[in-house]
């Protein structure tokens, strides 16, 4: 038997997950499949559960599967806990990116301020599902693709004795692009990454095992392809990319064009809203195509979101445990000493062997730049901090997080935001 629980079962990608479920079937025979998800996401996760069965009868794939509100029954003895949920929903994440806008910094999902509120409130729900997994499944794995995923797989490897991982789509979606653009197979390139969640540069580049990083540095026209929905795809300065010693990952354009990003973000909140409303936009429509019930397959309508190649990273990850399969693959775990400049402690965003027993990192060969520890250093401790104060629910923790963050002015700002967060996500905040 194989049980996988997916926390968050009616969210918009689940047809993403089972696409990749289906496709995958034969390596990876999942024979009960529990979608849970909390009463207010009830209609939704209804509508999901429909197709899914219709997607699952159209292909023929005999996996059973099960909704319920009942976290606990989903839980007891999976070998896989999926988690992607919202704690919130769309309306808090709305709050995350439109506060900080009020004070002129960054007002983003997982990169700034936004992220560090989004944490607050999802460590607490995070750790109280990993409770219930060393009660009834101990020896599952717990395969995250909540945001923000690294300040998430830090906060569950410090703080529970479950197994886990963090995924991240944009690893496997730049491996891909990067195919798309010399024209090769995946399989071709060997792709090395430093960095952390959403703030990592991709350092080799190697087709046929020949170095050719520096052909897209040199080419910045190349980097239009490597964008995702969700962020705009400014082009980075010539000069300034040629001699980064990586390929920046599109989440630090934040850092990086920090002004011409807050006049985009503030200029677009006023025309269309924030990105969480663009999206419930995006959702309201994909919910009423998902409804109807001629729809037996993943329509797509869903690659306007951002998490293009979700399923795959997801299934990859999943069948390399299932199946001990050995292969390389990057995902959220802890340093443990490759990267010298961060404590072992740290989750990373790296290249690892996945078998049986889960994710083992593989030493980084590239050449590290100063500008890169020099970054990394500072938004890793932001994000070890804000771990800290998301359980122990300790203002001044918060406060130093919050202000530490290179996107948050000042402490003046740092505070007032802290104070708008704390009260707009009251009910969401137990531990303050
Ligand atoms: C990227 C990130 C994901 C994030 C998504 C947001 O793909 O890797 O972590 O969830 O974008 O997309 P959305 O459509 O929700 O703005
Ligand atoms: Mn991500
Ligand atoms: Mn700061």
């Amino acid at each position: 038997a194989l049980k996988i629980a997916v926390i968050g079962g009616g969210s918009s990608y689940t047809p993403e997950l089972i696409e990749g479920f289906i496709q995958n079937y034969s390596e990876l025979p999942i024979t009960e499949l529990y979608l849970v998800d909390i009463p207010e996401g009830q209609k939704k996760l209804e509508i999901i559960e429909n197709l899914v069965r219709r997607m699952l009868k159209k292909k023929e794939i005999p996996i059973s599967v099960h909704v319920t509100l009942n976290r606990r029954e989903a839980i007891e003895n999976a070998d896989f806990v999926l988690t992607q949920i919202r704690v919130g929903l769309l309306e808090a994440r709305a709050a995350d990116e439109r506060i900080p806008l009020q004070y002129q910094c960054i007002g983003q999902e997982t990169t700034g301020a936004g992220g560090f509120s989004k944490a607050l409130r999802t460590i607490p729900v995070i750790l109280d599902i990993c409770k219930e997994m060393e009660e009834l499944a101990p020896d599952a794995f717990l395969i995250n693709f909540t945001n923000p995923a690294g300040i998430i797989t830090e906060a569950v490897a410090k703080h529970s004795r479950i197994k886990s991982i963090g995924l991240c789509n944009l690893p496997i979606g730049i491996k891909k692009k990067i195919a798309n653009y010399a024209k090769t197979d995946i399989d071709n390139l060997a792709v090395e990454w430093v960095g952390i969640n959403h703030l990592n540069w991709t350092t080799q580049i190697k087709l046929h095992g020949k170095d050719v990083l520096d052909q897209f540095l040199n080419n910045p026209a190349g980097e239009d392809s490597f964008s995702v929905k969700n962020i705009p795809d400014f082009k980075w300065d010539e000069d300034f990319l040629s001699s980064l010693g990586g390929l920046p990952c599109g989440y630090l354009r934040y850092y990086y064009m920090a002004d011409k990003m807050l006049a985009d973000e503030l200029e677009a909140e006023r025309e269309d809203g924030t990105r969480a409303e663009v999206v419930k936009k995006i959702e309201d429509e994909l919910f009423a195509v998902y409804e109807n019930t001629e729809l037996n397959e993943k329509p797509a309508l869903l690659e306007n979101r951002g998490g293009a190649y979700y399923s795959l990273a997801a299934v990859n990850l999943i069948s390399s445990i299932y199946n001990d399969k050995k292969d390389i693959q990057t995902v959220n775990t802890q340093n443990n000493g490759m990267l010298k400049f961060l404590s072992d402690d740290a989750s990373i965003e790296i290249n690892c062997v996945i078998d049986s027993q889960g994710a083992h990192p593989i030493q980084i060969q590239s050449d590290v730049k100063p500008h890169m520890i020099g970054l990394l250093q500072i938004v890793k401790a932001f994000e070890s901090l804000t771990v800290e104060a998301a359980v122990k629910g300790d203002y001044q923790t918060a406060l130093q997080a919050l202000n530490l963050h290179p996107l948050v002015t000042s402490v003046t700002v740092a505070k007032a935001m802290l104070n708008d967060f704390l009260k707009e996500h009251e009910r969401f905040l137990p531990q303050f």
